[in-house]
């Protein structure tokens, strides 16, 4: 696969934890312009010989420890990663932008940083989140992001790094790890093991396509002014329970098997501590500022994923390996 813009070199830097997988990437690791860098975000003095040496214009930091179940089993590494490595990413960007003031202030330099919705906190039936929403991050994993957007924008009112944020609501789509409730429930369904349920099942989550998230991100990368925060969202809110109805419908219909065969594998467990219970994205503003809006319907995006898991059964074999069956044991075991 040619990547999008054959014209820019795009180095990935990626410290391939247990979320991470080169076979994620084989479509592209032969482009020409693009290079893999196997390396950790907390590395100051890596980045700062990567800058030197590639003099970057641009970052994209995706690099996040991201499960909300994983943060509560152990934390800590939720700040390292996400708001130290976020620190370190920027201050190697200051450090070397900043030898020249103009590359603050001529567009010519940008860091982009994805965060998440989870930084407003939890939404009652009633409402939704806005960019003007303050922030109230209740899991060590928001708590987490929350903590490293302050960091992207003190940079800014500090230094005058140029940044853009944006958060985003659940993302599902082809190569998500199953840790993750969607890609959990399509490999329990395949395999016919339980399908676990927090609490009721009623928690609401606001639902995108990760290929409308890539949109909206080169969208915003590409047109947002300096120093602007943009909500991304789904406009598709369900219960946890109605979701999983429907993503074992498509399963089962994809293999085959008669309507509701999956739907008898649900079953419900003790809920998540401090469950948030609403998300839900008002992303108007990135809509009437930039024209952006989500391309796949929900009921598409959840075919295309069974798809795409059906089809690629060894991949999710390689991924779920010893150690995401021992994380397996850990989370689910005693629910
Ligand atoms: P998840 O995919 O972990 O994303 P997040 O916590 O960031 O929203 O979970 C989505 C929802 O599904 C959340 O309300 C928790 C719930 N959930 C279950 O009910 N069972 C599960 O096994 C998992 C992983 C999640």
């Amino acid at each position: 696969m040619v990547p999008r813009y054959p014209d820019v070199q795009f180095w990935n830097l990626d410290q391939l934890t247990y979320a991470g997988n080169l076979l994620n990437l084989s479509s592209i690791e032969h482009a020409e312009n693009y290079t893999f860098i196997h390396s950790d975000i907390t590395d100051l003095d890596k980045l700062n010989s990567l800058f030197e040496a590639h003099d970057f214009t641009t970052v994209i930091h995706f690099a996040a420890e991201s499960h909300v179940d994983r943060s509560i089993l152990g934390p800590v590494v939720f700040a390292e990663t996400n708001t130290v490595g976020t620190l370190k990413l920027l201050e190697a960007a200051r450090r070397h932008w900043g030898a020249s003031a103009s590359n603050f202030t001529d567009g010519s330099r940008r860091f982009y940083h994805v965060s998440t919705d989870e930084v407003y906190g939890s939404l009652s039936e009633e409402g939704y989140f806005t960019e003007q929403t303050p922030y109230d991050p209740r899991s060590p994993y928001s708590a987490s992001k929350a903590a490293s957007d302050h960091f992207v924008r003190a940079y800014y009112h500090t230094y005058k790094l140029p940044f853009v944020i944006s958060n985003c609501s659940n993302n599902y789509g082809p190569y998500q790890f199953p840790e993750k409730l969607i890609p959990l429930v399509i490999l329990n369904a395949i395999q016919g093991k339980p399908i676990p349920i927090y609490g009721k099942g009623e928690n609401v989550r606001d639902w995108l396509h990760v290929g409308d998230h890539c949109e909206a991100i080169d969208t915003i990368l590409r047109y947002a002014s300096t120093g602007h925060t943009y909500n991304i969202g789904g406009g598709n809110e369900h219960s946890n329970l109605e979701l999983v109805g429907m993503l074992l419908d498509e399963v089962d219909k994809a293999r085959g098997q008669e309507a509701g065969h999956s739907r008898s594998l649900i079953t419900f467990v003790t809920d998540r501590p401090g469950h948030d219970f609403r998300y839900a994205m008002d992303y108007s503003l990135l809509n009437k500022d930039l024209g952006w809006e989500p391309a796949y319907s929900l009921a598409e995006g959840l075919q295309d994923t069974v798809l795409w898991y059906l089809n690629n059964q060894k991949w999710l074999e390689a991924v779920a390996d010893q150690s995401y069956r021992e994380y397996y044991t850990r989370q689910y075991a005693s629910r």
